[in-house]
């Protein structure tokens, strides 16, 4: 591909991007879940005082920004891979074809959906829920209203993490598999699905065993 074409380099531009920004957001949310539910279970109150204040807002804008610049960043790609070719706006080749939609389309659809349901759990349930704790920008929560929000919070991102694993499977098979096969998709989100909670189970010993 020449440096002349530009489509082609803004596309691979805005891909590079789009992974980047995905691994800014699933970095921390890995981070959160296999780290530091974890660490946070060995610290005493006075620790988590001075501790909390300082890394989880910071922890927690990584985390929302990069759901966010993840989420743009695909549905530029979206638009540019699927709905526009130079000087023409609609259904691409490699949205439909004679035969309806093709299986590329359908492989990115599912993680699509897959990852614009984690990025609304991001920003519509798990930071509201974080900044009502830590008082971020708004009063702090009562005493007794912090453990429903913090199981709240902590159900979801939970939640994400399981969905991260068929997400990627849906993102890297638009490119990279072909045919959509949905007992394929099945198989992949098992298999996902159970290396992930092999994760979560390992988190909890890995401080031991280090
Ligand atoms: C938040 C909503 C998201 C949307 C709307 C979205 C959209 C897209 C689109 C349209 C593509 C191009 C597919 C193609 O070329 O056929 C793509 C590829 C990809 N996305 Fe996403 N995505 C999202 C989230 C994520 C997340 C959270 C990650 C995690 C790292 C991610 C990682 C990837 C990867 C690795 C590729 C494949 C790049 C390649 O093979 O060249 N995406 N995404």
């Amino acid at each position: 591909m020449a440096l002349s074409d530009f489509f082609s380099n803004l596309n691979l531009f805005v891909r590079w991007f789009h992974v980047f920004a995905g691994i800014v957001w699933i970095g921390h949310l890995y981070f959160f879940n296999f780290v530091n539910l974890q660490l946070q279970a060995t610290l005493d109150d006075a620790t988590k005082k001075a501790v909390n204040p300082q890394l989880m807002p910071r922890a927690l804008w990584w985390f929302r920004w990069g759901a966010m610049a993840t989420f743009l960043s695909g549905i530029v790609l979206f638009t540019m891979v699927y709905m526009y070719q130079p000087g023409l706006w609609g259904p691409t080749v490699f949205f439909s074809d004679m035969t309806g939609i093709t299986g590329r389309a359908w492989w990115i659809l599912i993680g699509m959906l897959l990852a614009t349901i984690m990025w609304f759990n991001v920003w519509f349930v798990i930071w509201p829920a974080q900044k009502k704790i830590f008082g971020l920008g708004i009063p702090k929560a009562a005493a007794e209203e912090i453990p429903l929000l913090r199981t709240r919070a902590a159900r979801f991102s939970r939640a994400n993490t399981f969905l991260s694993g068929p997400m990627l499977f849906g993102m890297l098979a638009a490119g990279h598999y072909g045919a959509i096969n949905f007992p394929t998709f099945l198989l992949f989100t098992a298999i996902a699905v159970t290396l992930i909670w092999t994760f979560f189970r390992l988190s909890h010993r890995v401080a031991r065993v280090s």
